[in-house]
Parts: C-alpha cells; sequence; structure tokens
C-alpha cells in the first residue's frame, strides 16, 4: 500500500489542511476504526457481560473476540492476559498499586529509565516511599542511548521491578528492552515495558521479549482515546489483588468480605469503553492490513529525510540518537536560542502541527539541561511534502527571531 493511498482513508487528512506532526501524542484515525464505532452504536450495542438476552450476548461476543485478537497480536499465550484499561497510563497505575505495594519491601530497588513518561515515573515514587524502597534511574549517554555498562550497574540483586519505555516519546531512542529484561530476570526482578510509542511501529511479540507486564494506549495506533491495554503474564496477573473495586470484578459480595472474578473480569470493575475496544480492534485490523514492513519503509523514508533536512539548519539542535538503527519516529529540537512554545506558534500559524514543552519527561530534560522542546512525530500518513512545510515553517520562525538570539 502507498501512503497515497493511506492518506485517503483519514477523512481528516482531506477535510484540514494542517501537515500533522504529532501523531506521538496522538494518531488521526481512519474511516475503517470509525465506521467500526460507528457500526458498534447502530447494530449492537449493549452492556456486555451483564444481559442475558442476545444484544448483550452479542456486544459480549465482540467484546471478547477484540480481547483475543489482540492477544494474537502481540502474540501473548493467553487471552486472559490482556486487560483493558483506560490508557497507558491507569495500566501503569494499576501494576504499581496492585504488583508494586503487595510485593515491594522496604530496602528493594525499583529501577528505570530516566527517559520514562510521567505515567511510569510519578506511581513509583509514591509506591517506593510507601514500601519504603528505593527507586533508582538508568541515564542515558551521549548519545541519547542507556549502554550496558548502566544496565549492569543499575539493576542488581536488590531491584525487584524494573520500568522501561520501549521507544521514548522525547528521544526517539528505541531501547534493548530484550536486553534489559534478560538481565533483569537473572537478577530476580520483573520488567514492565511501556510500548505506547513503540506499537504502533513496529512488532511486539510478549513472548520473544519474555516482558512480564506490557502497556499501550489504543490513541496511539489509530483508535480512540480513552482505551488502553495492559498485558500481565497469566501466573503473575493470577496473584495480584485488583486495583479498582465495584461491579463484574467481583465473585461473591458478603457484608464484610468479597472474593473476586477470575482473569481478566478481576481487573475490569465497571461497564467498560466498548466502542474503545471496538475502534481498537478495528486499528488492529488497519495496522495489520498495511503490515510493519511497509509502516516501517514509509516511516523510514521520512523520518530520514526529516533528519537530513532539519541537520542543514545550523541554528537547529537535534535530541536524536547518531545510532539510526536505534531509532523511531519522533524528532525533538529547538531553535537555539529561542523558546521552543514560540517555535510552536509560529509553526502554528504556518499550519504545521507539532508538540512543545516538557513532553511529560521532566527529568529527563532536566538530565539534558533544558526545560522543552519542539518535538516532530511521524506515523504513516506522512510525506516528504510534510517535512518540507516543516521546514519552511522553520525558517520563518528563524527570520521572525534571529534578532532575539543572544549569540
Ligand atoms: N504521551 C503523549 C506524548 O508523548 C501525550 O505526546
Amino acid at each position: 500500500m502507498k501512503v497515497e493511498d493511506i492518506i485517503k482513508d483519514f477523512p481528516i487528512l482531506q477535510n484540514r489542511k494542517e501537515t500533522y506532526l504529532d501523531s506521538g501524542a496522538t494518531t488521526q484515525k481512519p474511516y475503517q476504526v470509525l465506521n467500526a464505532i460507528d457500526n458498534y452504536y447502530k447494530s449492537y450495542n449493549a452492556n456486555p457481560h451483564r444481559g442475558a438476552y442476545s444484544l448483550s450476548i452479542e456486544a459480549t461476543e465482540k467484546y471478547e473476540e477484540t480481547r483475543a485478537k489482540i492477544a494474537k497480536f502481540i502474540n501473548a499465550k493467553h487471552s486472559e492476559e490482556i486487560i483493558f484499561s483506560k490508557n497507558a497510563t491507569e495500566s501503569l497505575n494499576l501494576i504499581a498499586y496492585s504488583y508494586g505495594m503487595e510485593n515491594l519491601q522496604a530496602d528493594d530497588e525499583v529501577v528505570l529509565s530516566i527517559m520514562e513518561h510521567h505515567s511510569n515515573l510519578v506511581p513509583w515514587q509514591k509506591v517506593t516511599k510507601c514500601a519504603k524502597s528505593n527507586l533508582k534511574y538508568m541515564y542515558i549517554n551521549e548519545e541519547y542511548e542507556i549502554s550496558d555498562e548502566e544496565i549492569e550497574n543499575k539493576i542488581t540483586n536488590k531491584t525487584k521491578i524494573v520500568g522501561i519505555a520501549h521507544v521514548s516519546n522525547v528521544l526517539g531512542t528505541i531501547n534493548n528492552v530484550k536486553k534489559i529484561i534478560k538481565y533483569a530476570h537473572k537478577k530476580g526482578a520483573v520488567v514492565i515495558v511501556d510500548a505506547s510509542q513503540s506499537i504502533p511501529h513496529m512488532k511486539i511479540d510478549v513472548q520473544d521479549l519474555d516482558a512480564d507486564f506490557l502497556v499501550f494506549s489504543g490513541h496511539k495506533m489509530l483508535a480512540p482515546m480513552g482505551i488502553g491495554v495492559l498485558y500481565g503474564k497469566r501466573e503473575i496477573l493470577n496473584k495480584m489483588t485488583p486495583f479498582l473495586m465495584g461491579g463484574d470484578m467481583i465473585e461473591y459480595v458478603y457484608e464484610q468480605n468479597t472474593t473476586y472474578a477470575p482473569l481478566p473480569n478481576k481487573f475490569e470493575a465497571g461497564t467498560q469503553n466498548i466502542e474503545g475496544v471496538i475502534g481498537l480492534g478495528a486499528a488492529i485490523d488497519y495496522i495489520e492490513k498495511i503490515g510493519y514492513d511497509t509502516i516501517q519503509e514509509i516511516e523510514n523514508e521520512v523520518v530520514s529525510y526529516a533528519i537530513e533536512e532539519l541537520s542543514k539548519l545550523d541554528y537547529i539542535k537535534l535530541y536524536i540518537t547518531p545510532n539510526k538503527e536505534n531509532h523511531s519516529g519522533v524528532i525533538s529540537f529547538n531553535i537555539n536560542g529561542v523558546h521552543p512554545h514560540d517555535v510552536a506558534s509560529i509553526l502554528d500559524a504556518e499550519k504545521v502541527c507539532v508538540r512543545s514543552g516538557n513532553h511529560c519527561a521532566q527529568p529527563l530534560l532536566r538530565l539534558l539541561g533544558i526545560d522543552s522542546t519542539c518535538r516532530a512525530s511521524f506515523y504513516i500518513y506522512n510525506t516528504k511534502e510534510d517535512v518540507d512545510n516543516l521546514i519552511k515553517a522553520l525558517k520563518k520562525a528563524y527570520e521572525m527571531f534571529k534578532k532575539y538570539i543572544k549569540s
């Protein structure tokens, strides 16, 4: 499939004039996803697991079929290892509050990478404080990567939990999660992989990675907002107690005590986001129809071109690894001496959408000695023309601000 054909599937790209370079924040949605949601409400809307009537049974079947589809998509061994959540943030909080609170003891260590999104960092601050355990970080080298040496220095026999972003939402660095998992397991730690910025772009195989937990959000991979996934190994999930309590997660409720439902319901309290689940299923069908090989071919061409063109502007600083094979579709940059919000405003006036700010990764930016960047992030519908629009707008921003830049 060619990028020109893919673009035709995205109504917003037909209806608006913007150059959309913020897919790291959320992707646009194709007709196939929008139609699947529309069809759900028009054809089989009912509350799953709640009714004995055919309509509810049909909604339950579609909901559970999507769970099985996701299990197959990430090669999970069992369908019940897939838990639906609101987003990656909720999945990570579930792990921290359930697994973390129950298993961490005083003096145990939780090791995170310094490039974690706040959602895989702030919950661990709270949980380690409660458990009186320690929070440690794996830092990046001058190539914006975590070295093998750093992994081996930080993960020790005291480490009980390791949290790692598969791809950094700021640097685009692809971390060697397989290696980290293997090393952590040798030391007896469990590993949580945040796949939010990787799963839209690359094949994930949880069994091959041997990840204990893996999380992602639907809205960064063509699905609607408000739907996320937590994958966990069945033997670990079975031992955990629920994070949210309420309807559908129980077996028996007595006046003073409750027994819990088996997986996956144990972790899905309350009425779920069924339209989100249906949309996520359609998004997975769409990604599989295009295929990750094609996705990467399209992205590699555009991202390489963007790096090439940005590198020609000597007033721009790029925050990316020089090792191309370790870099995904995210490019953070600054115009030296100009605040990223000012740059982003000029780009907006030129109808180019980029994110500016700390990208929910303040400790990483502090380590880099800055408080924010502009970030262009790319997906399957982006073209070299989009890059040209970005470069044109950046040249304009520089012309406007250069007289104010202190040398
Ligand atoms: N976490 C999302 C991002 O990186 C919102 O933009």
